[in-house]
């Protein structure tokens, strides 16, 4: 069947992002978003469904973000929309994408090195990438990362330029960031601050820079900003050659706390639905599930549950390790495939705990349910038993 998707097609949706002279890079990888059938709806399906029938085929490794359901739970979704995802990364395996299904692409599936040229989609896999790895791709939109994996190539702009990288605008933050949460409220308070600058960010305090709590930084600083990278120093490769702005905007604990206001609010005593305590915003990895189970060894089982989401790749992982089987006796489940948007969380009413910044903004702003913002430790110590 003749769709009328060609190359010339989505090389006018680059051509769209270049002013003045048209130049593109060439890519190695692209890592897709809008994959959720919650998001893209039937029209969205139907545009994939006739893409993978075009003849059009991905140039480079191209991997996907997570959908809306876990493929091994069909159970627990309208067997509708279980069926539209399902038909959603069969069309774009069918046009050559990796079934990764997972906001993490940097652990396992599509792995990039530093001053690897790549478009990829997912706000926080693309600031981890450049801010952690070194790599370059800036902040694409779903439909720019998809005409990119089709060319092999994208616009040469934002990052792609030397200029585009500089920061313009330099937050220092003094005092202590204790935990994972304050650190994603960091990475907000910095994004609302900073709009689409690239910020220079020095802490004064280092004793905690884990991955896990980068991690979280990242993601609600793109989830507030849309800047595609942050410099971070002492982390950032090449951080000590780049000019800091001059003025400083110095941010403390009162700022992260009023940030926090915005997006965390008390449980009503009687809530109406279940309590549910998600994290893995983004996708867990194995040293994240390794750490929570050992915050759960001295606790018998949680009070609430705990939904943890990560990758397949991951989770198979925890599964070899004997991980799951622990963590499954206390009270905690392990999802894959899926993004903390749900499938079964649209229309409920369940009152959400999370630690996460960016899934207490989507979980309250998309889904509209209430959100509890807690450190996992907070959380072990308030609803663990034993
Ligand atoms: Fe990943 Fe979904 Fe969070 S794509 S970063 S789990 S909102």
């Amino acid at each position: 069947m003749k769709t009328g998707l060609n190359e010339q097609v989505f090389k006018k949706i680059l051509d769209s992002l270049q002013t003045g002279k048209k130049e593109y890079v060439r890519i190695s990888s692209a890592h897709l978003s809008g994959i959720s059938y919650l998001n893209i709806g039937d029209a969205g399906l139907e545009f994939l469904e006739d893409l993978s029938r075009s003849g059009l085929r991905f140039k480079v490794k191209t991997t996907i973000n997570p959908g809306c359901v876990d493929f091994d739970t069909p159970m627990e979704c309208d067997p509708k929309v279980f069926e539209k995802q399902k038909k959603i990364v069969d069309s774009l395996k069918a046009i050559g994408a990796i079934e990764s299904l997972t906001c993490t692409p940097y652990l396992f599936d599509n792995v990039v090195k530093k001053g690897q040229k790549i478009a990829w989609a997912e706000s926080s896999a693309v600031l981890y990438a450049n801010s952690i790895i070194g790599a370059y791709t800036n902040k694409e939109g779903s439909l720019t990362a998809l005409a990119s994996a089709i060319l092999g190539y994208t616009a040469k702009s934002g990052i792609h330029r030397g200029k585009g990288r500089r920061p313009k605008i330099f937050f220092e933050h003094r005092g202590e960031l204790n935990d994972e949460l304050d650190y994603g409220l960091l990475g907000y308070a910095m994004g609302l601050r900073a709009g689409a600058k690239i910020p220079y960010l020095r802490l004064t305090n280092t004793r905690n820079l884990y991955p896990a709590y980068l991690k979280q930084l990242l993601a609600s600083f793109g989830t507030s900003g849309g800047a595609p990278l942050i410099w971070i120093e002492g982390v950032t490769p090449g951080f000590s050659k780049v000019r800091k702005p001059r003025r400083k905007i110095v941010l403390d604990k009162h700022e992260l706390e009023s940030v926090k206001e915005t997006l965390s609010e008390e449980l009503p005593s009687n809530p109406n639905g279940k309590i549910v305590f998600i994290t893995g915003c983004p996708h867990y990895s194995i040293e994240e599930i390794e750490n929570l189970n050992e915050a759960l060894k001295n606790v018998r089982k949680l009070s609430v549950e705990a939904w943890v989401f990560t990758s397949r790749t991951v989770y198979l992982e925890a599964l070899r390790r004997g991980l799951s089987e622990n963590m499954s006796e206390k009270g905690v489940r392990l999802f894959k495939d899926s993004c903390v948007m749900y499938c079964s969380l649209k229309r409920s009413d369940a009152c959400i705990i999370t630690n996460s910044v960016k899934a207490a903004y989507y979980l309250r702003n998309s889904f509209r349910l209430r959100t509890v913002l807690k450190s996992f430790n907070e959380f072990v110590n308030t609803y663990g038993v034993g």
